[in-house]
C-alpha cells in the first residue's frame, strides 16, 4: 500500500485531505500539534470507511524534532504497512496571523516563518530519505501571495517563499521522479486564523468569482489528485484552488 504524511491532519484542509487520501487507498500518517483528540477522530474516521491511517505528534515550527519524527514515521511504517517508504508529503501544517506591519513583533514573525517555511523545507528534507522513487510533494500557500491584502504581510510573504521552494524541490529531486506542487487555496472554511463568523464569510463570498467560500473537501480533492496518478504529469506548478479569489 502506498503511504503519504500529511502535517497538521487533525483538523480543516489537512483531516480532509487524510480522508480524502485514504479513501483513494493511501495509507495516512497524520500528524497533530495541540489536538491529539481530534487528530484520532480523524483515525477513526478513516478506519471506520476501510482505511488505514496512524496519528502521530509535530511541532512543525521546532526543526529540533524532525530526526526524531522521522524514527516515528519509520516504526509506524513498519509496524502499521510492513514498509520503509513513503509515496508522498503534504506540507499542511499552519496558522495565521492578522496583524498590520507597523504592529507585528519579532516573535511573531519568527514563529509564523518557522511553521509556514523553515518547517516545511527541514521536514522535507528530513523524510527525504524515505520517499520513494516517483514519489509526490504537495505544499500548501495561499492565494494571498497572488494579491495583497492588509493584514497579512509575513503570513502571504512566507507563503510566497514556500511557493518559490516548491520549485526548487521540483527541480533538486527531479533525479528521483519526485513531483512537486504549491496548491493555493483561497478563502475556505476552517477555523484558520479564529475561522469565519457571517461578516467575514459575507465579504470573502464577494472577493470570490463563485460567490461563497470553499470547503476542505475542495482543496483536499485536488491535493489528493496530485499524490495518486491522476496528477502524475503535474509538476513544479502552483494551482489556486480559489473559486475565483480577487480576480
Ligand atoms: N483556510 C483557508 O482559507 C486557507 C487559505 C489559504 C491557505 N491555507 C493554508 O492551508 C493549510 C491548512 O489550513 P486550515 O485552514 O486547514 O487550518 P486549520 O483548520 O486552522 O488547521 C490547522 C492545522 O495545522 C496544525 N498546526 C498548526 N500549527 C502547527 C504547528 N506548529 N505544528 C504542527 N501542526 C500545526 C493544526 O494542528 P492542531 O489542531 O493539532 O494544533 C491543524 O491540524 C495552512 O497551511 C493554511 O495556511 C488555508
Amino acid at each position: 500500500m502506498n503511504t503519504i504524511v500529511i502535517t497538521g491532519g487533525s483538523r480543516g484542509i489537512g483531516a480532509s485531505t487524510a480522508i480524502e487520501c485514504a479513501r483513494r487507498g493511501l495509507g495516512v500518517i497524520l500528524t497533530y500539534k495541540s489536538n491529539p483528540d481530534a487528530a484520532a477522530g480523524v483515525v477513526s474516521r478513516i478506519q471506520a470507511q476501510g482505511g488505514q491511517a496512524v496519528a502521530l505528534a509535530l511541532d512543525v515550527g521546532d526543526a529540533s524534532g524532525f530526526a526524531a519524527f522521522r524514527e516515528s514515521v519509520i516504526n509506524a511504517l513498519d509496524a502499521t504497512w510492513n514498509t520503509s517508504e513513503l509515496s508522498g508529503l503534504v506540507n499542511n501544517a499552519g496558522y495565521g496571523l492578522y496583524a498590520p506591519i507597523e504592529t507585528v513583533t519579532e516573535d511573531q514573525f519568527d514563529g509564523l516563518m518557522n511553521v509556514l517555511l523553515k518547517g516545511p523545507f527541514f521536514l522535507t528534507q528530513a523524510l527525504l530519505p524515505l520517499l520513494k522513487q516517483g514519489a509526490g510533494i504537495v505544499n500548501l500557500t495561499s492565494a494571498t501571495t497572488r494579491v495583497a491584502t492588509a493584514g497579512v504581510a509575513p503570513y502571504a510573504t512566507f507563503k510566497g517563499g514556500l511557493e518559490v521552494l516548491s520549485r526548487y524541490m521540483a527541480k533538486e529531486f527531479a533525479e528521483r521522479k519526485i513531483r512537486v506542487n504549491a496548491v493555493s487555496p483561497g478563502a475556505i472554511r476552517t477555523e484558520l486564523g479564529g475561522g469565519l463568523n457571517a461578516e467575514f464569510e459575507a465579504l470573502l463570498a464577494s472577493q470570490t468569482a463563485l460567490g461563497r467560500v470553499g470547503e476542505p473537501d475542495e482543496v483536499a480533492r485536488v491535493i489528493a489528485s496530485l499524490l495518486t496518478e491522476d496528477g502524475g504529469w503535474i509538476n513544479a506548478q502552483s494551482i489556486e484552488v480559489a473559486g475565483g479569489y480577487n480576480i
